[in-house]
């Protein structure tokens, strides 16, 4: 059964994180496919890798927008990424299995939250500004002392 499936509610009209985020949604079901077996490391390292990618863009966007360096969706990302380590230490380290397969449903019910608030702020922001992803700027001078959303000062 999958984790989440991709609908078109979950698009932000934004092809490239679009297209991640299509990404993510493929690569989580292909570990909830496989979490209950005897190996589901290297789904769950897919998952990894391409999650560390996924945010890498998004924090490149907001720098180049002006968020500020510390903001709401850059340390939700931080959050994401230690969990996903300490998950994999768990598992790798200590023969701990349960607390991968419980993050499956965890990430499922986090995902369409953070894309829908916290990327389509920055969508929104880019938008704003007439940021486009394929005409990279330096960085710009922080502007923004949150995530862009309305919930964050
Ligand atoms: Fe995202
Ligand atoms: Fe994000």
């Amino acid at each position: 059964m999958s984790a989440l499936t991709w609908t078109d509610s979950l698009a932000l009209q934004q092809p490239h994180i679009d297209r991640t985020h299509q990404e993510f949604v493929e690569l989580l079901n292909a570990l909830a496919a496989v979490a209950e077996t005897a190996d589901p490391l290297p789904a769950f390292d897919a998952l990894f890798a391409h999650t560390e990618a996924h945010f890498a863009m998004e924090e490149s966007w907001m720098a180049q927008t002006g968020f500020a360096p510390e903001n709401c969706h850059s340390r939700q990302h931080q959050m994401v990424l230690e969990l996903l380590r300490e998950v994999r230490g768990c598992a790798v380290d200590q023969g701990e299995w349960e607390p991968l397969r419980r993050l499956v449903p965890a990430l499922a019910e986090w995902f369409p939250q953070h894309a829908e608030m916290m990327d389509a702020a920055l969508v929104f922001t880019m938008q704003q500004l007439g940021f486009d992803p394929d005409a990279p700027r330096p960085l710009a001078e922080p502007t923004a002392a949150g995530c862009g959303g309305s919930s964050c000062a």
